[in-house]
């Protein structure tokens, strides 16, 4: 039977720290709201706001290359691309077809996940499909975003923009018949688009007519429509109901338990919200891994950011068993649960 076993792993964040202090010099805020709320400290944004070069694609670029050399692989070997952000580089076409460019690896398919924090999940479980189908043999999977840009740094803002950061993290999903390789033994995605206006960016979209009014009447748009919006109480309560309820779900799918899991890397939205979920499962410290505090939430970049430096950090062995889980704007959650 065809595996899917991750063969190599990689991040890439942009070099400039933004602390909380460097927030406050920007908005009414302060280091101790922010790291009592969140548990954030620092987060990397790109050096500069509007930047042609550090776009997401190119983060993710930085990250794939990382984890084709992780794998022993080269560009050419990679069959198949599946990229997930919700901060392309264009609002179409997406950021697939830049980084299958930027890798010059031929003609490949290139296909993006618009699932926000769950789209990680979401791309990794697409590529398991792929590889256990026998269609591909070395799947990209790529979770990048970069948020700086199109944050709002007024007080207005306050409560989305301190939260997200900048950053790629990127796997190579490949099908092999090795018997002492890891696999993906389940995975789930969910959604519930009656809550799109609780989280989400509204333009550019065709319900809100960008262009036209953009270019008839920009003084009547509004920073509402512009910026991220996030009703930070409702996702919070959603969050903590949802994220066990799919952990157990692949548990249960795979014949497991929560005591066999070696490691568990939540999406990393809110401290406090992996904390919840620690606490509920009784997970003891070393089974859980969280980087929020020094990268923010980098939404589909946030779980391979994770996993690659519980790998680094030598947190996760060959043969482990470690269960991923995400909740997010859409809403859409759901979870990937693999032997490494
Ligand atoms: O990854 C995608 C999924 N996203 C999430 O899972 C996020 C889930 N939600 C959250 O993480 C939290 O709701 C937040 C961190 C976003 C906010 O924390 P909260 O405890 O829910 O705070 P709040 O929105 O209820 O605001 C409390 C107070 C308000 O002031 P008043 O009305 O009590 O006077 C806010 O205006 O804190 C104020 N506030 C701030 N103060 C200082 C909001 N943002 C800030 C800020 N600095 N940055």
């Amino acid at each position: 039977m065809i595996k899917s076993t991750i063969k190599g792993i990689g991040f890439h964040v942009p070099d400039h720290v933004v602390t909380n202090d460097d927030l406050a010099k920007l908005m009414t805020t302060n280091d101790e709201w922010i790291t009592e709320r969140t548990g954030i400290k620092e987060r990397r944004h790109r050096e500069h706001r509007n930047d042609a070069q550090e776009t997401t694609a190119y983060l993710g670029f930085k990250a794939s290359e990382k984890a084709i050399a992780n794998a022993g692989l080269a560009s050419e070997d990679i069959d198949y691309i599946v990229f997930a952000t919700l901060s392309p580089d264009y609002y179409f076409p997406g950021c697939g077809v830049l980084l299958q460019d930027m890798l010059g690896c031929g003609t490949i398919g290139a296909l993006d996940v618009r699932n926000q924090c769950s789209g990680f999940v979401y791309a990794m479980s697409v590529a398991n499909a792929f590889i256990k189908s026998g269609t591909y043999k070395n799947i990209l999977v790529v979770g990048a975003e970069v948020h700086s840009f199109g944050l709002d740094f007024s007080d207005e803002g306050r409560g989305v923009s301190v939260i997200f950061g900048d950053g790629a993290g990127a796997i190579v999903l490949s099908a092999t018949i090795n018997d002492d390789a890891g696999d993906v033994l389940a995975v789930n995605m969910h959604s519930e688009g009656k809550y799109a206006d609780e989280l989400c960016t509204q333009f550019p979209g065709s319900k809100y007519g960008w262009s036209d009014r953009m270019r008839k009447e920009p003084e009547n748009v509004t920073d509402k429509e512009v910026y991220p919006i996030m009703n930070g109480n409702f996702v919070f309560k959603h969050a903590v109901t949802r994220f066990p309820e799919t952990m157990k779900e692949a548990l249960d799918k795979a014949g497991k338990t929560i005591d066999d899991v070696d490691m568990f890397i939540p999406h990393q939205a809110n401290l406090r919200i992996a904390q919840y979920v620690q606490q509920k499962f009784g997970l003891p410290d070393e089974k859980i891994f969280n980087n929020i505090q020094k990268y923010g939430n980098t939404t589909a970049a946030s779980i391979p950011i994770a996993l690659s430096e519980a790998i680094e950090q030598g947190k996760i062995r060959r043969g482990d068993l470690v269960l991923l889980s995400a909740f997010g704007s859409g809403f859409t959650w759901g979870s990937v649960l693999f032997e490494y």
